[in-house]
């Protein structure tokens, strides 16, 4: 430890570090040489990639690139100012429209990021008279976006329904009361029970938003969301949606009522205090719409390769808890073993994160993997057969 008064301001940062590196939690991220995909080369190794977001694969697809290449010789490179003060451009507002179509919403309203659209969002909406009703494995962003809003907060242990409902019968009388939950829960890739959900927020008035980072693109029949999967349009007030993920570029969204975006525009301190896109990231994700809508074998593509891979896993002997989506975590419980089965992967060929606490409760430290539509059988075939040899040199499986 530093001795107070004889170390520079910033020394506790030295001692934060050797805290984390005694702990085992120190990270740094590996180095990605070249374009993201199904199989590149990190830290200097080829390796299969079951790390990325780029679920549909189109981080590097020809029509994407040449739509951000065709809008900076047309639009430039920066939109020059915050939204609400220059920023507004035209390519903007037609990927909003277009999303809203997508999502089949009145309106849809752009954001800097996924995480910004959730802060931003509820930060703008609720305020210390205010309660939100949050799942407990919900993203940082939502748990961000609360804690700045200043309203009360009432967690209920995860899915757990009837628990809900006590914490929204407590917050009864508030001025407001916002219901949120992630749509496909990022760590355990299983899904929310967003109907039971939607009929609680009803019988308690209360604002139901849900955050589908991880859906949009991929769940429902074309990958509009939870809300498709489950049948549900029109029922949810607020769907935040990403453009990193299966859209490959950059961005969030929030998908409802005109007069929810006009509010969030005028309210939302992301859009009143931060530059906008580029209008390339904007002509990106517009591209990946249309691939997204004229395409709809790129989903099915995504849940073949899903239903292979979580299979194969499953007949090796793996525990891959209660996944349902392309997000398939290998419990392994200790927080070690997670990393060191990461690391082993690793030299092996196969690039899977180990997760471990503060990102997931104590004990169910785990290896993530992703798919996406862009694995080959053979990509996935190499890597459930690196994930069984090294398996079994572990003794995680026999
Ligand atoms: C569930 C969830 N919501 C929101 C975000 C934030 O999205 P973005 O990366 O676009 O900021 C993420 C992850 O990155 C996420 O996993």
């Amino acid at each position: 430890m530093s001795t107070p008064g004889t170390s520079t301001p910033l020394a506790f940062v030295d001692d934060e570090l050797a805290a984390l590196r005694a702990r085992g939690l120190y990270r740094w991220p590996r180095e990605l040489a070249g374009e993201q995909a199904p199989v590149c080369v990190y830290d200097g190794r080829r390796v299969v990639n079951l790390c990325s977001n780029n679920y549909l694969g189109l981080a590097n697809h020809a029509r994407l690139k040449e739509a951000a290449r065709r809008a900076i010789d047309v639009y430039g490179v920066g939109s020059g100012a915050v939204r609400t003060i220059a920023g507004n451009m035209a390519i903007h507002q037609i990927l909003e429209r277009r999303l809203a179509a997508f999502k089949r919403t009145e309106a849809a309203l752009l954001y800097q990021s996924g995480f910004t659209a959730n802060a931003g969002t509820v930060a703008a909406l609720l305020g210390k008279d205010d309660v939100v009703v949050s799942d407990e494995l919900n993203h940082a962003s939502i748990i961000d976006g609360c804690r700045l809003s200043g309203a009360e907060r009432k967690i209920f242990p995860h899915k757990d329904i009837a628990a809900a409902r006590r914490c929204l019968e407590e917050a009864r009388g508030a001025r407001r009361v916002l219901l949120i939950t992630d749509g496909v829960f990022s760590m355990d890739g299983d899904l929310a029970p967003l109907p039971q959900l939607t009929t609680l927020a009803r019988e308690f008035g209360a604002i139901m938003m849900v955050d589908d980072a991880h859906a949009s693109g991929v769940v429902g029949a074309a990958g509009r969301g939870t809300v498709e999967h489950f049948g549900l349009h029109g029922k949810v007030d607020i769907q935040v949606g990403t453009l990193s993920k299966a859209w490959a570029c950059l961005g969030g969204y929030v998908a409802g009522s005109r007069p929810l975006v006009e509010f969030l525009m005028n309210r939302a301190r992301p859009l009143l205090f931060s530059t906008s896109h580029p209008p390339s990231v904007a002509a990106t994700a517009l591209a990946a719409l249309d691939l997204i809508e004229e395409a709809p074998d790129l989903i099915a593509r995504l849940w073949d390769n899903t239903r292979y891979f979580k299979t194969g896993l499953g007949e090796l002997g793996f525990d891959t808890g209660a996944s349902e989506t392309p997000i398939t975590p290998v419990m392994i419980g200790d927080e070690s073993e997670a990393m060191r089965f990461s690391d082993r992967l690793f030299e092996a060929g196969v690039f899977a994160l180990g997760i471990a606490y503060p990102t997931v409760p104590r004990g169910k430290a785990r290896v993530r993997t992703i798919v996406t539509a862009g694995h080959t059988r053979d990509d996935l075939a190499q890597a459930l057969d690196v994930c069984g040899r090294v398996g079994r040199e572990m003794r995680l499986i026999r």
